[in-house]
This record gives C-alpha cells, sequence and structure tokens, in this order.
C-alpha cells in the first residue's frame, strides 16, 4: 500500500514541476492574442494536432536526453555524442535562448505589476467598462510607467535568483497555480454570460478554414513550443531530476494535457470577453490586459467586492506564476556565468539584470515611442518575440530529435522509453513513438521553419 502511494507521489510531483515550468505567461497571455492573431478555431484546432503529434514526441526526447544523460542541458549533448565537437557547441544555444525570452517575458510581468497595483487601487471597480481600453494604451504608450514596472519586475526576479528563495517561490506556486486554475474557470462562467460573448464561443469552437494559412501552422507550433518550454534545455534538467524507475510518457502526457488544458481555458475566460467588450480579437499582446479588466468592470456592477477582490487575486498570481518562469529563464544564464567565467552568484545576477533589463527596455518602448521602429515589419517586441519564439525554438528543437533520431542508438531510446523494457504499453506503441520523433517531427518542423522566412 505504502509502495504504491509513494510511486504515486513521485509521478506526480514530476509532473507539477514540469506543468510548473510549462504554464505561464505562454498559456495566459500569449495563446489568446496568438489565437486573435492567426485564425480563430482553425489556429486552436492545429495547436491542439501539433501539441500532440509533434511537441510532445519532442518533449518526450528531452526528458529521455535528460534522463540519460543525468546532467545539464549544455553538458547532455557533450555527454551523450562522446564530445564531438558539434553536439559540444549545441549545448551552448540553451543559454541564450531563455536570455532573450527573459528580456520581454519580463515586459509582460512588469504589465502584470502594473494591473496589479491598479486593481488593488480599485481602479477596474470604480471606472466605466469601456474605460479599460484606454487605460491600457495610456499605460503601454507611456515613455516610463512600462518601462520602471519591468525593470521592478526583472529586479525582483533577478533578486529572488541571487537570495537563493527560489524553492520558497517554487513553493509559493504549487498555490498559486491551483488558485488561478479557480480564477479562470469563475471567469469563463462569468464572461460566457455577458451579452454579445457568444461569438467569442463560436470564434473558438467553429473553425474557419479559409483562415487556415501557412502562417497559422508556423505560429501554432511555435506558440506549442514555447508553452511546453520547449529547445531551452529546460526540459532536458528537468528530465535529469527523473527517477529511473518513472514511467516517461506519462509524465510527459500529464504534462502537456495539463499545458493544453490550461492554454483553451484562458482561450475561453478570454475570448468571450473580449467579442463582448467590442475588443478586435487581433489586438496583439495587449488583449488579456484590455479584455480582462472589462470583465471586472463589469462585474463590479452587480458584484463589487468579487469583483475588487478577483483582480486582486487574478494579476497577483499571474505575476508569480510569470516569475516562477522567470527566474528560471535568469537561472540558466547565471549557472552558466558562474561555472563557466567564475562570477560569483550576485554578480553574476547583475549582469543578466543589466543585460535583460537593457533589451527589455527596448522591447518595452517599442508599444510607445520606438512604435514606428520596425524591422521586416515588425516592432522590436514582436520581432524578439518572432526569432525566440519562430526560430530559435525551432531550431533547438530540430537538432534535438535530429540528435535523438541520428546519433542516439535506437537502443537507447527504447531503454529510456520502457525503463529497459519492463513497460509493456510503452513497448508496444515505441515504433510509433519512435517514428514520430525520428521522422515526422524534423521534417515537420524543417518545413515550418523555411515557412517563416517565406511568410
Ligand atoms: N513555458 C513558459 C510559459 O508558457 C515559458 C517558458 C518557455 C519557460 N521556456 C521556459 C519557462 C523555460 C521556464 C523555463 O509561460
Amino acid at each position: 500500500m505504502a509502495k504504491t502511494r509513494e510511486h504515486f507521489g513521485g509521478r506526480l510531483a514530476v509532473i507539477l514541476a514540469m506543468a510548473g515550468s510549462a504554464i505561464g505567461l505562454g498559456n495566459i497571455w500569449r495563446f489568446p492574442y496568438m489565437v486573435g492573431e492567426h485564425g480563430g478555431g482553425a489556429f486552436v484546432m492545429v495547436y491542439i494536432v501539433s501539441t500532440l503529434l509533434i511537441s510532445l514526441p519532442v518533449f518526450l526526447t528531452e526528458v529521455m536526453i535528460g534522463r540519460r544523460s543525468h546532467t545539464n542541458s549544455r553538458d547532455a549533448f557533450a555527454r551523450l555524442s562522446r564530445h564531438h565537437p558539434f553536439w559540444k557547441g549545441v549545448g551552448y544555444l540553451p543559454i541564450f535562448i531563455p536570455l532573450l525570452i527573459a528580456s520581454y517575458y519580463s515586459v509582460i510581468g512588469g504589465w502584470s505589476v502594473e494591473y496589479f497595483w491598479q486593481s488593488c487601487r480599485q481602479t477596474f471597480v470604480t471606472m466605466s467598462p469601456d474605460g479599460t481600453g484606454a487605460l491600457f494604451n495610456d499605460y503601454v504608450t507611456s515613455p516610463w510607467r512600462p518601462v520602471w514596472t519591468h525593470l521592478f519586475f526583472l529586479l525582483v526576479s533577478a533578486g529572488v535568483v541571487a537570495g537563493g528563495v527560489k524553492s520558497g517561490i517554487e513553493k509559493f506556486s504549487k498555490i498559486t497555480l491551483p488558485v488561478l486554475f479557480v480564477l479562470i474557470v469563475v471567469i469563463i462562467v462569468y464572461s460566457v454570460t455577458l451579452p454579445g460573448s457568444a461569438a467569442g464561443v463560436r470564434y473558438l469552437i467553429h473553425p474557419d478554414w479559409s483562415e487556415l494559412t501557412p502562417r497559422t501552422f508556423a505560429y501554432a507550433m511555435g506558440q506549442s513550443f514555447y508553452s511546453l518550454s520547449l529547445g531551452m534545455g529546460a526540459i532536458i534538467t528537468y528530465g535529469s531530476y527523473v527517477k529511473k524507475q518513472e514511467n516517461i510518457l506519462a509524465t510527459s502526457t500529464g504534462t502537456a494535457i495539463s499545458d493544453l488544458l490550461f492554454a483553451i481555458m484562458a482561450g475561453f475566460a478570454i475570448m468571450p470577453a473580449v467579442f463582448a467588450a467590442g475588443i478586435e480579437p487581433g489586438a496583439g499582446p495587449g488583449l488579456i490586459f484590455q479584455s480582462i479588466p472589462y470583465v471586472f468592470a463589469r462585474m463590479a456592477a452587480q458584484l463589487p467586492f468579487l469583483s475588487a477582490l478577483m483582480s486582486i487575486l487574478f494579476f497577483l498570481t499571474i505575476i508569480v506564476a510569470a516569475m516562477t518562469s522567470c527566474i528560471s529563464l535568469i537561472e540558466v544564464g547565471v549557472s552558466f556565468l558562474m561555472e563557466r567565467a567564475g562570477l560569483s552568484r550576485s554578480k553574476a545576477c547583475v549582469a543578466i539584470f543589466l543585460f535583460c533589463g537593457g533589451l527589455g527596455v527596448l522591447c518595452s518602448l517599442s508599444f510607445g515611442p520606438l512604435n514606428d521602429l520596425k524591422i521586416a515589419g515588425m516592432t522590436l517586441f514582436d520581432l524578439f518575440d518572432w526569432v525566440c519564439s519562430n526560430i530559435l525554438l525551432l531550431l533547438m528543437s530540430l537538432l534535438c530529435v535530429l540528435f535523438a533520431g541520428f546519433v542516439l542508438p535506437r537502443r537507447v531510446l527504447h531503454d529510456e522509453f520502457t525503463n529497459g523494457g519492463t513497460l509493456p504499453f510503452n513497448d508496444r506503441i515505441f515504433p510509433l513513438v519512435y517514428f514520430l520523433i525520428k521522422w515526422v517531427a524534423p521534417v515537420a518542423v524543417v518545413i515550418i521553419f523555411l515557412t517563416n522566412f517565406m511568410l
């Protein structure tokens, strides 16, 4: 009896840790606006299919590489390829991608701080619902406020990494994640009952196939990789902590499904409100900051206390979810600087803060004063996000599956996947999974990768 319990606890702990990394702004903030920009229901369908057929096999690959090599992402490739110079070099890529992401991730973290502050001041409860859009515009186009909130968010995150209170924050996120889940359910219930919201529900569940373009595929796959924290060595590192007797298929599928669910739920919380408020679904990165306050402002007319309480809790939980992700993104660079450049932890944190802070300021200003500065038709923020999610993550994931499919012997993967042949179900489906990893994922990623340059 005690044994089964212990085993269950182990698996649940793995899923929770991985889901903690996966579930973040990617699901709540990025997924809904991607849906709005790239084809509504059609995007959602492509996203679900590509999560199950492509991202999940890539996720499994990262976990297997991690567990097999039992080390961090940089050394994993070196060790498993017996120090082949090319693969040794590949291990460096996942050091830089997280830092680029942290730079603009913390801009959105800063927006959550501002909205938390506004919630505490009861701004949404006392203003007319239609005023929430103007509030957002004034805020993001201002040259100062979003820059300060961004730097504040990054400073606290870097401070946590420097002070080593990471595990405390992560324990905290085990509480806030369920709270966020409950809040989203309440918001869904409220938002689907708003007048005009039915169009938003239709928008999500009725795919309009004419909206399906090569762009939809490219962005859906990028979103799916981003949301599962793929292509950054994060899952390789987590994989190295997974116990030998753990069933990799079960834990990875559990993580992917919870991540998917969180994203879809965020879609149902936000899209109906977007339509009810008459906001353009393709409004971009500000989508949740325009639609959710609208919901709270409407709710305040009938239930002022609930609305005030929910808005404070909602933005607080978002801050925590974003901060746990931001901390792990920063930690990669910090540990690299400590080990390779011999910096102390606090000096490394200062260096990373300056680097990400500087880049992030540019991203933040691209919503206001630098809005006209466009590279390849994109603002700096969009460019950063595009380069990371649509190029670098795909590239790194491609290298991972090629490594697993063509460098590692099939026997090694089989051994990891079936725990040495002791899991009959995994054994039976191994040929399918291997085929997905070796052929389907690389071909799909290459096609999408090239599509990105032809759009
Ligand atoms: N997946 C996270 C999200 O959805 C963001 C993220 C991407 C991440 N890569 C990561 C978080 C690596 C931690 C580590 O918000």
